[in-house]
């Protein structure tokens, strides 16, 4: 299976890892041979046809702090290597733009018009158009799949899916930022905003600039991929209303009651939205940590709570071996478990 993949930072890096720790059992249970023919990152574009020595690649650019001046590296833009060269699956892990998309919109379509297969962790290209691009790669028979979108490692879409399939889904309630429930915990334990924001920015959950996370967008883009896929709403960006956590306080007589502060995504129909909610201590949602936590409210079986980590370069490259692994059995016209 030749392979693409856009984007080294710590998910790429894990994923190049982690495939070299999988690759016997890849191969034994699933038939699963990769390789990766092109790397590319902002900076500069590799391409090898016969197939990439990752290891070299990433003490590459560790020694340098570039891909630049690589012995395989080619003059052209990340969406034309995308077009132009033969392969079977574009593998993405560029950083989010939340505002439009771009340019991770424009390699998805680079790859449709190419007749690629997508593995994606970005979410900024579904949470502007998530139901024209499924349409478009279903119609193209070519498989679009972001499990490392949305919770890092922990399957959410998967579980709503294949767990709940057969049954509605009402509503869905989560905990979907790493940041801010890290710091909104850190506050329950007396920090100020200030300080554990901080805290979460040194211990790496929280980006350079932040504000995707603290002010509700990083859990919006998640709640637009999480809603159209479990409940069909068809939404976007523009569709969920969104509040932060900056102007928070957890006071001790809110917790003295039990109850905390969360920043919950919620949708309930088409009522999407995000912002800080008071909640019970012993609200399944209430998770410590860094973790995430989703409920989804079906028809019959009631609400189902799942948690685990939402963030982490090895935990989201696990979610991109799940999709490469569902996307073998698809080209293989079996039906993933
Ligand atoms: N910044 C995100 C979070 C990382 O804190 O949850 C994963 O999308």
């Amino acid at each position: 299976m030749r392979l693409i993949l856009l984007g080294l930072g710590v998910v790429g890096r894990a994923f190049l890892e982690q495939l070299k720790i999988e690759r016997r059992d890849l191969y034994e249970s699933y038939g699963i041979n990769p390789s990766i023919v092109a790397v590319a990152n902002s900076k500069a574009r590799i391409y090898n046809p016969e197939g990439i020595d990752t290891g070299s690649l990433i003490r590459y650019k560790e020694e340098r702090g570039t891909l630049e001046g690589h012995p395989d590296e080619v003059d052209m833009e990340s969406a034309g290597l995308v077009r132009e060269i033969d392969a079977e699956v574009l593998v993405d892990v560029t950083p989010s733009n939340l505002t439009n998309g771009e340019p991770s919109l424009s390699y998805l379509k680079a790859a449709l018009i190419s007749g690629k297969h997508v593995i994606t962790s970005n979410k900024g290209p579904l949470a502007w158009e998530m139901p024209a691009l499924l349409e478009m790669f279903r119609n193209k028979g070519l498989k679009l799949l972001f499990s490392g979108a949305v919770g890092g490692g922990t399957p959410f879409l998967r579980f709503v899916k294949k767990c709940l399939s057969g049954e509605r889904i009402l509503s869905i309630r989560g905990v979907i930022n790493g940041t801010s429930n890290y710091i909104l915990n850190r506050m329950e334990e007396g920090l100020s905003f200030r300080i554990a924001l901080e805290e979460a920015r040194r211990l790496g959950y929280a980006e350079a600039d932040p504000s995707a996370d603290i002010d509700g967008w990083d859990s919006a883009a998640k709640l637009v991929i999480l809603s159209n896929w479990a409940m069909d709403l068809g939404v976007t960006m523009n569709d969920v209303r969104v509040k932060g956590i900056r102007n928070v306080e957890i006071s001790k007589e809110l917790l003295f009651k039990g109850k905390t502060i969360r920043l919950i995504a919620s949708a309930d129909d088409s009522d999407l939205k995000v912002q800080p909610e008071e909640i019970d201590k012993s609200d399944p949602l209430a998770v410590s940590d860094a973790l995430n936590a989703v409920s989804f409210t079906a028809e019959i079986s009631g609400r189902h709570t799942l948690v685990g980590k939402g963030a982490g370069g090895r935990e989201t490259a696990a979610a991109l071996i799940r999709d490469l692994v569902e996307l073998k059995m698809y080209m293989r016209g079996e039906k993933p478990c």
